[in-house]
Order: C-alpha cells, then sequence, then structure tokens
C-alpha cells in the first residue's frame, strides 16, 4: 500500500452477528488530505467507521493507523490518540447547551488542557456556534447541530477526522456550508476520511476516494477521475 499513509486498512471484513457487511476491503488515508469513501445506502460506510473508531469488531483485516495496528485498541484508546470519529446523524446531546456538547468532545487526558483554545478556534471557524453557545443544542437546526458535531469532535484533537455522512438530511445550502468547513479544515492541515451519499461534492473535495458497493471496492481513483468515470457518472451523478 502507499507509503506513509497515516491510515491503512487492508482486508477489512465483518458485521453483524451473522450478518456480514464487509467483504474484505483496503484503503488508504494519506495524511492532511480528504478521502472519501462514497456509496450508496447500505453499502457499509458506515459499519467501516464503527470499525476504524473501535466501536464494531472485525472479523478479519487490519487497521494501522501511524503506524501502529489498533484492532485491538478500544475506542478511547483510538480517541486519545487523535483518530476521531464525528457520528452519522449527528447525536448531540439536545437538552445539554452548544457549549456542554462542545466541552464534551475535550474530556479526554490529551485534550482538557487544551479545551479553551479549542473552544475558540471552533467558535472562530463556527460563528453560528458561538452565537448560540448557550442556546440548548436540541433547538439547533440540523445544519447547525452538524457544525456542532463536528466541532465536538474538533475539540478532541483530531489528528485523523472520521466524518460519517455529515450532509446526510441537510438543505442545500446547510451542505455546501458544512463542505466549505470541511475543505477548510483540510486546507489547514487536517486529515479527513469522509463518508458520504454525496457523490457528486465529495468526488469535488477528495484528493483519493473509494467507492464502495455491497461491502466491497467497486472503484478507486483520484476524485477528478472518478467524477469522469461514466459508470460512476451514471450510478451516482444522475447523468
Ligand atoms: N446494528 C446493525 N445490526 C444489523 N445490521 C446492521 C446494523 N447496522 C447496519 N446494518 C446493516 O449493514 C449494512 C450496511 O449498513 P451501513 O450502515 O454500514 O451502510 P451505509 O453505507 O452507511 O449506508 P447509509 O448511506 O444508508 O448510511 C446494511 O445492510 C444494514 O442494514
Ligand atoms: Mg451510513
Amino acid at each position: 500500500m502507499s507509503g506513509g499513509a497515516l491510515l491503512e486498512v487492508g482486508g477489512l471484513a465483518g458485521g453483524y452477528g451473522p450478518l456480514r457487511v464487509l467483504h474484505g476491503i483496503d484503503f488508504a488515508v494519506p495524511a492532511g488530505r480528504i478521502t472519501a469513501l462514497v456509496g450508496g445506502n447500505g453499502a457499509g460506510k458506515t459499519t467501516t467507521m464503527a470499525m476504524l473508531a473501535g466501536l464494531l469488531a472485525p472479523s478479519a483485516g487490519s487497521i494501522r493507523y501511524k503506524g501502529d495496528a489498533v484492532e485491538g485498541w478500544s475506542a478511547a484508546q483510538r480517541v486519545a490518540a487523535g483518530l476521531v470519529l464525528v457520528p452519522e446523524g449527528r447525536l448531540v446531546f439536545p437538552d445539554m447547551t452548544v457549549e456542554e456538547n462542545l466541552r464534551l468532545g475535550a474530556i479526554n487526558r490529551q485534550a482538557r488542557p487544551h479545551a479553551a483554545e479549542e473552544l475558540e478556534g471552533v467558535y472562530a471557524q463556527f460563528p453560528r456556534l458561538a452565537e448560540r453557545r448557550r442556546q440548548a443544542a436540541g433547538t439547533l437546526s440540523g445544519g447547525e447541530q452538524q457544525m456542532l458535531a463536528l466541532g465536538r469532535g474538533l475539540m478532541s484533537r483530531p489528528r485523523l477526522l472520521l466524518l460519517d455522512e455529515p450532509s446526510l438530511g441537510l438543505a442545500p445550502v446547510m451542505v455546501d456550508l458544512i463542505f466549505d468547513a470541511i475543505g477548510a479544515l483540510a486546507g489547514g492541515g487536517m486529515t479527513i476520511l469522509l463518508s458520504e451519499q454525496n457523490v457528486g461534492l465529495s468526488l469535488e473535495l477528495a484528493e483519493r476516494a473509494y467507492v464502495l458497493e455491497n461491502g466491497a471496492v467497486a472503484l478507486s481513483g483520484s476524485g477528478r477521475d472518478l467524477l469522469g468515470n461514466a459508470g460512476v457518472q451514471r450510478a451516482y451523478l444522475g447523468l
């Protein structure tokens, strides 16, 4: 596999009990870039993300992060090492304020001393969150909740940010806002693995992408090449 990748995944397989979802997928995430994992409903994107985050044990395969084999690490150990998942569906705590939700992202020992500084960084990036810092998270719009989920992930001081379907259910203007924020994070040097059903925008943003179909990598290439691929255009871009 490619040398110098921050994350290298080989032969990743498994699912839920008897249900096999992933059939051995390989991909790499180079440092400082956006890599996309795209595919339709049920392709296995969230399952992959859960395995990377340590929330679901694979039945086979290797996950190398910063050169370490992390398959046996707990989710908390992975977060402490900078491998941070922003889960699908946002999952903010609705009755807590925006700021309380953000602070929860910094509860691990590595992040806690930097919480104040990170909070200012998140507010600088998302002024809408700063304006709403004392508002209950459940009263935010969907797009604002996605910003909050992203901000909470940033509070953990990620080295590799795993974003599972950040555009899910958002209005186009909010999708643009979130994708702009993701692009800005990458511009600042963050490494990002982006799982998305919004194939067109993801391929525009990602340097490299993998198309997941039925738990296997059907295609991979640069975002630009895949945007020009006739099969991708037909299946995912409605062209
Ligand atoms: N907790 C679970 N228990 C049993 N089956 C599950 C569970 N979670 C997901 N699955 C199944 O695993 C398969 C892959 O689901 P997954 O959530 O990984 O897809 P996805 O690519 O993220 O799709 P989407 O874009 O709709 O989020 C689906 O067939 C789904 O029904
Ligand atoms: Mg999913």
